[in-house]
């Protein structure tokens, strides 16, 4: 026998003892559910995020109804917008009767205790794919952009939008967002700033999702340089002096630094986004039989709560809701 004093095994000896010192919870009022909604019927698959699909407004209803049923109460919605409604100066983002505004309504109406956010941001209705203005040299336009996207929150904060969620990178737009909804009357509508969105290769299927990709260069000039954490401070001081309710790091799993940082250093809530690479790679691991699908997804989302998230936006939020349930985790 060794001489030990130190046994840090006593605490893992059995169900029980496990159960006491277990430090971090996780549970379906942690989840926000993203879900992309089309002009046309039916549900499309989208090929490269198996188990989702674009949804027609009428499954919207079904599919918000089933994720109130397993408990998830908050959902985000994205838009695939026709190309002929894409244009440079993207207005059809802020068209009371365009896709997401009457989406809101209905939503509104028919589930009043659903939590309803939105996306702010111009890349599914710019014919540049980009999130801002494109001038004719090809510089995305800051100032110019944040005029089109507080007229954008402001049309989705009219229409029922209970958190609103910048997810441009222009800098300033917190602000300006805050003034906007203020000056309108929606001083009860929260802003969850994607305050560290770094320009990132995991939203590939996100953008086949809503076919949004950049139709030139990329978004590096506006989303974060994947190599810098330092600098996810600076953008969490801004959003913080400029009115954000929450701050969200994205992708969540390549960065869970980052989210940690963030709980040390702001006493905002965070939001961790699961993107859709990361639902990618897990999904086709589990359809390969080469993870545990149940066991993998809940641990990388406990461990975005270990990191220090509060709020996690994931694609799995219906089905881990039901897997937790079935192990009685919360
Ligand atoms: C666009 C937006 C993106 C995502 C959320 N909002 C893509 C992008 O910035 O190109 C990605 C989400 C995901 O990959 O799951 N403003």
């Amino acid at each position: 026998m060794i001489d030990l004093v130190k046994r840090p095994r006593r605490n893992r000896q059995n169900t029980w003892v496990r159960s006491m010192t277990q430090e971090t919870f996780i549970g379906p009022q942690h989840f926000i559910y993203p879900l992309f909604i089309h002009t046309g019927t039916g549900r499309i698959p989208i090929k490269s995020m198996p188990g989702c699909d674009r949804l027609s407004l009428d499954e919207l209803y079904l599919e918000a109804q089933a994720a109130l049923q397993d408990d998830v109460r908050a959902i985000v919605l994205f838009p695939a917008i026709p190309e002929a409604q894409k244009t440079k100066d993207a207005k059809e983002a802020y068209n009371e009767n365009g896709l997401i505004p009457t989406a809101l309504r209905e939503l509104k109406k028919r589930f009043p205790e659903l939590v309803l956010i939105t996306d702010v941001a111009l890349d599914p209705y710019s014919s540049d794919g980009h999130d801002g203005l494109v001038s004719d040299q090809g510089v995305i336009l800051n100032d110019e952009t944040i005029e089109i996207l507080c007229k954008q929150a402001v049309c989705q904060a009219r229409a029922g939008a209970d958190i609103i969620s910048p997810s441009d990178m222009m800098d300033g737009r917190v602000g300006e967002i805050r003034k906007a909804l203020d000056r309108e009357g929606f001083t009860h509508v929260s802003i969850l700033a994607y305050t560290a969105k770094y320009a990132s290769s995991f939203y590939g299927p996100f953008r086949d999702a809503l076919d949004s990709a950049p139709r030139f260069g990329d978004k590096k000039t506006y989303q974060m340089n994947p190599a810098n954490a330092r600098e996810a401070l600076i953008e969490a001081s801004l959003d913080e002096a400029e009115g954000a309710d929450m701050i969200m790091v994205k992708p969540g799993g390549p960065f869970l630094d980052v989210i940690y940082r963030l709980r040390m250093h702001s006493n905002l809530p965070i939001a961790a986004y699961q993107v859709s690479g990361e639902y990618a790679m897990l999904k086709a691991a589990a359809q390969n039989g080469w993870l545990n699908e149940k066991k993998t997804v809940l641990e990388s989302l406990m461990a975005f709560r270990r990191a220090g998230a509060d709020v996690i936006l994931t694609y799995y939020a219906r089905q881990a809701s039901r897997w937790l349930k079935e192990e009685q985790r919360y």
